[in-house]
Parts: C-alpha cells; structure tokens; sequence
C-alpha cells in the first residue's frame, strides 16, 4: 500500500479546510436563508447554533479523522464496529446531494464572472429591460433566470464538475492547498469593502435594522422553523455533518492544537458570512426591496448585479466579485469531492483518478435537472440540510459521546497539553444537551420536508408532469 499522504505544509490543513467551509454556503446561502428567517431573528439563532453547537460537532469530527486516519466510513467502522459503516454510507450520499447542486449553483457565479467580460453589468440589464418591463420584474431577475436554468446552466455546471475531478484526480497536495491560498484574503478584502460601500448607500439604514436587531417576540414565536434552518445553514457553512472535517483531519500530524484550528476555522466562515449579510441587506434596502426573503436562491445575484450595474467601477468589482466567490464555490467542491473519493480509494482500492471520475460523474448526473428547473435545488437543498448533514452530525456525536468517548479527549489534548475541565465538559456538552437539540431539530427537519414534498413539490409534479 501507498503511503498515506500528509499535508505538505503546516497551514495547508487550515488553508484546505477554511477553503472548503467558506463558499456558497457563506456568500449565496447565507444571505438568502436570512432573509427567509426573517433577518435578525435568523441571525441569532444561527450564530448561538454556530458557538454552542458548530464548534463543539467540529472537534468531534477532528479528532474523529486524526485518531483513525481514515475517510469517514473507515474511520466510523474502526471505532464503532461493522454496523457503523451504514452510517457512514449516508455521509457518501450526503457528498453527492449536496455537491450535485453546489456544482450548478457555483456554476452560476462562472457564468457572472465571465459576462463581465463581455458587456458591463449596466449593459447586460439594458438587454433585460423590456422582457422585464413585460413582466413586471427587475431586470436583474429576469437575468437570474435566464442563467440560472437553461442550456448555459447545463454548460457550466459540466465545467465546474470537470475541474473539480481534475483537481481531486491530482491528490490532496497539488490541487486543494495550491487553489485555496490566495482565496481567503481576496474574499474578505472585496466583501469588506463592499461593506463599507453598501454603508454609503442612501436608505441602507433600513437594511441594518433588519439584519442586525433582532425581536425575541419572533425568535419564540418561530423557533420550530428557525431552529431547523439555522441548524442546516450551520452544519452546511461549516461543512459538518458529512465528514469533510473527518477526512480533512485524517491527514494531519499530531503536534497541531485542533481546539485552535478549529477556532479559526469557524471565526473566519462566520464572519465572512456575517460580511456578506452586511453588504447584501442594505443593498436590497437601499435598493427598495424590503422583502429580502422573497428573492430566494437568486438574491445575492439580483441584489449584486444592481450594485454593479450602478457602480463607477462596477464592472471591474464585478468581475473581482464573482471570479472570487467562484474560485471560494470550487475550494468547497473539491472537498465535497475528495470525501467521496478518499471511500472509494481506502475502502474499494480504486486508484485515485478513476475514483474521482467515476464518482464525479454520478454526482454531475443528479446536478443536471436542477440546470431545468429550481425546484430541484430546493429538493435537494432541503434534504441535506435538514435531514442528512443533521442526521450524520447527530450519530457522529453518539458515536463520540456516548460509544467511544475515553479516546476522544485524550485525541483532543495532543499538541494542546492539559485541557482542565475543558475536555470534560466538551464531551458532556456532545453527550447530553447537543445530541437533545439535534434530536428535536432532525424532527422539525423532517416534518418540514415532508411539508415541501406534500405541498410545493407535490403541486410542481401535478402542474408540469
Ligand atoms: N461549507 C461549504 C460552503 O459553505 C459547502 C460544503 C463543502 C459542505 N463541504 C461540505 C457542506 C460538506 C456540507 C458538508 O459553501
């Protein structure tokens, strides 16, 4: 056998696994999900959900992939047993499901990135402006749907998907650590500058005051849908609940402080999202639309084009937006990728190239209806993140907290030293309170899917099929 690859250098493993929690997740997801929320009410369960539940899930998974070396089926059969590799199958369909629209949607940004090569985005809009005075809508929008299904869709998800097995096909090394280096800091800088141009904006105040003041009357009228969804956007931001963090970990050396690396990791997605709610709200206040949750999973790209289009500048910030947030989508991909590359070359034996075709192609296959029709995406969307990124996080911490916990401690203190009472209490949160919220949010999640494919879904099959 092979050696097992490790990282090439000491931040390669932090720089890999920001890059892949820090994507759409932040940037396109983030934001639309928010609005959804209802803004500040959202805010705040999603950033409690992210500090008492996000950082403690993601140690688990550390030390999980440090201790067993393995990807994530492997590793749960080593400590739990035979039984546990179901379980394990689920993270491998959770990578598919989720990369499969993450590839379309990354695929849009591309196709941003790259119009504004062609035309400006003021120019683009021009086009829409009588199809769009036609149907009573922005121009933005009418632009979203026409990239956002379609032939084009279709093109640029194939693109994205093939860089991604290219990239995977190259091992760990070469391709993850390269592509991620420069991605972190172009995206902050862009997103806070954007900030604080969005902040000059005149009637941005309003924007601030939906995303930032939060009215507890709200959070406890509505936790039973918030919970769910803060949940899901957290798991999936983080990139949680599948083994990412697992394999990610699985190549690291024994000297690093995960409890530090796992700091870092969360406080630069975290904040990169919150950036990006600081540009996208006031703009859509500023811009008069002051139901942010109606724009769904096109809003960070109708809300930006204005913002380009109205902009001295704007093309070229455009381009710099897109092109970086595509760059951030692929970082992400990739990890999706390699989970369920790193299965099939540990456990089936398969050489890494063919792994990473084979299984690319299944997963480009289940993306493309999403390129016909966005009902697709909200199939899919919901299904990961409310049912299987919670499951898989849920029996993770069972496995953790409950059927192998005496090693996960003395895992967590390497490279860190005593931990105090800091390691106990760790393992008591993952016991008790953690695994009781996920088991009430797992309901919730499943109730609301069962609600999606009754209703919406339902009526979407009786109108076109
Ligand atoms: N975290 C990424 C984002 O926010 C998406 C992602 C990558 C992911 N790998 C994952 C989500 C694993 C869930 C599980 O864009």
């Amino acid at each position: 056998m092979v050696q097992r690859e490790t990282w090439a250098t000491r931040t390669g493993f932090i720089l890999a696994a920001v890059g892949s929690a820090v994507g759409l997740g932040n940037i396109w997801r983030f934001p639309f999900v928010t609005g959804e929320g209802g803004g500040a009410a959202f805010l705040i369960v999603y950033l409690l959900f992210v500090a008492l539940v996000g950082f403690p899930a993601i140690l688990v998974e550390f030390v999980v992939g440090r201790r067993t070396e393995r990807n994530p089926v492997g590793a749960l059969m080593q400590l739990g047993g035979n039984v546990w590799k179901y379980v394990g199958g689920v993270f491998i369909v959770t990578g598919f499901v989720i990369l499969s629209y993450y590839s379309v949607v990354a695929g849009w940004f591309v196709r941003y990135f790259l119009e504004g090569f062609r035309d400006s985005y003021a120019g683009h809009l021009a086009g829409y402006e009588s199809a769009a005075a036609e149907a009573g809508e922005p121009a933005a929008a009418i632009m979203f749907a026409d990239f956002s299904t379609g032939t084009g869709a279709f093109l640029f998800h194939t693109l994205i998907m093939a860089l991604s097995i290219v990239i995977i096909a190259l091992g760990i090394r070469r391709g993850i650590e390269l592509a991620v280096k420069a991605m972190v800091p172009a995206i902050l800088l862009l997103l806070g500058g954007m900030a604080v141009w969005a902040f000059t904006l005149p009637g941005s105040g309003a924007g601030y005051q939906y995303y930032l003041s939060p009215d507890f009357g709200v959070i406890l009228e509505n936790w039973q849908s918030l919970l769910p969804a803060a949940a899901g956007q957290a798991f999936f931001t983080l990139s949680l609940g599948m083994g990412v963090m697992i394999t990610y970990a699985s190549y690291l050396g024994e000297d690093r402080s995960l409890t530090r690396d796992a700091a870092t990791i969360v406080g630069f997605d975290t904040g990169i999202a919150f950036l990006a709610g600081l540009v996208v709200f006031p703009v859509f206040f500023a811009g008069g639309i002051t139901e942010p949750g109606a724009g769904g999973a096109g809003a960070i790209f109708v809300s930006m084009t204005d913002a380009f289009a109205g902009l001295p500048g704007g093309r070229l910030l455009g381009i710099l937006f897109f092109g970086t947030v595509a760059i951030a989508a692929l970082s992400s991909a990739i990890s999706l990728l390699e989970v369920v590359t790193a299965y099939v070359i540990d456990e089936k034996g398969v050489e890494r190239w063919k792994a990473a075709l084979g299984m690319g192609t299944v997963v480009y296959l289940l993306g493309v209806p999403v390129t016909f029709d966005l009902i697709f995406l909200d199939l899919l969307d919901l299904f990961a993140n409310g049912i299987l990124l919670v499951f898989g996080a849920l029996v993770l911490m069972v496995l953790v907290g409950w059927i192998t916990p005496s090693f996960a401690v003395e895992e967590l203190s390497k490279g860190i030293g005593d931990l105090g009472v800091w390691g106990q209490a760790w393992i008591w949160a993952v016991r008790v309170p953690i695994i009781v919220v996920l088991v009430v949010t797992l309901y919730l999640g499943v109730t609301d899917y069962v609600d999606f494919l009754t209703q919406d879904f339902a009526g979407w099959i009786g109108e076109n099929l």
